[in-house]
């Protein structure tokens, strides 16, 4: 079931000059939402944004009916979505996507920049369902670093940091935690780090799940615009994905 309702702004905190988490309420109960599904926003008030925007849900506490949403600045939506102040609504279709499917009771989140954003929620809910896992973030330097507390409360946290200001000092792919065994790896972020993990994946014959962030128009499988070629034919990340096991992908 697909929601199209408001939401209220609680929080909207600054990480840094182009990173921010809008924290939301939601005014009634929140339905079930699976890690790794989206939201599609409307954004006011800028008269290009025609499109609804497709962004991750970070994290969702169900005791306050709240999501919160990480969201990278790179154009004038995203831009749009930073100026909003607490009080102020927004309107989202959700929860949309398939979601991540759990594997194992050993798994690895891996994360790049601000791709990493449903790795959050899903950290939580391996928690909650006493699934042990490991969270190795990337980016480039400690001021990226976003959410740090909360992945240690939830997982063993392992960091990349390519200025070496936080973790070890290299990429995602040179960290020492992907010599250890797992039942499955779940990654998001840029393409070519989610293709290096599917491939260490693949020789060591381990599932590994990724996160596409396709372009989308719609956000619920009616405009064909996010279709992806898979090992079954053309798939529409909307609705199929975003979520992919990596070896079903043409391209990786
Ligand atoms: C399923 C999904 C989940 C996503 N989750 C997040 C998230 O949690 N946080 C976040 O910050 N962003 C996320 N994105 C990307 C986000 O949707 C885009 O960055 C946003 O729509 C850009 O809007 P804009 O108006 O600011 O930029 P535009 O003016 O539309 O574009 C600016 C630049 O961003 C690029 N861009 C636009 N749309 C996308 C896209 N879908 N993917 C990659 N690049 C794009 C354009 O090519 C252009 O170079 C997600 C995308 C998808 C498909
Ligand atoms: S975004 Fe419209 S079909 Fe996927």
């Amino acid at each position: 079931m697909k929601y199209c309702k408001d939401f209220i702004v609680v929080e909207n905190e600054t990480i840094t000059p182009t990173l921010f988490i809008l924290k939301l309420q939601y005014l009634e109960t929140l339905p079930e939402i699976k890690a790794g599904q989206f939201v599609e926003i409307m954004v006011k008030g800028e008269a290009n944004v025609f499109l609804r925007r497709p962004i991750s849900i970070h994290d969702v506490d169900k005791d306050r009916n709240q999501i919160s949403l990480l969201i990278q600045i790179v154009g004038k939506g995203t831009e749009e979505l930073s100026k909003l102040k607490k009080g102020e609504s927004l309107n989202l279709i959700f929860p949309l996507g398939n979601g991540f499917t759990i594997i194992g009771k050993k798994v690895l989140l891996v994360g790049g920049g601000c791709g990493a954003a449903p790795l959050l929620y899903l950290a939580r809910v391996l928690k909650q369902n006493q699934i042990k896992s490991d969270i190795l973030i990337g980016c480039r330097d400690i001021k990226q670093l976003f959410s740090k507390k909360e992945y240690e409360s939830l997982s063993n946290l392992h960091i990349a940091t390519e200025d070496g200001s936080c973790g070890i000092k290299g990429l995602v792919t040179s960290h020492p935690i992907l010599d250890e065994d797992f039942d499955s790896i779940y990654c998001c972020g840029p393409t070519p780090m989610m293709k290096a993990i599917s491939k260490l994946a693949k020789e060591r014959n381990i599932p590994c799940y990724v996160s596409l962030e396709h372009k989308m128009a719609c956000g619920f499988g009616v405009c064909l615009c996010c279709v992806v070629d898979t090992n079954q034919g053309n798939k529409r990340t909307c609705t199929t994905g975003p979520i992919f096991l990596s070896s079903e992908l043409k391209d990786f």
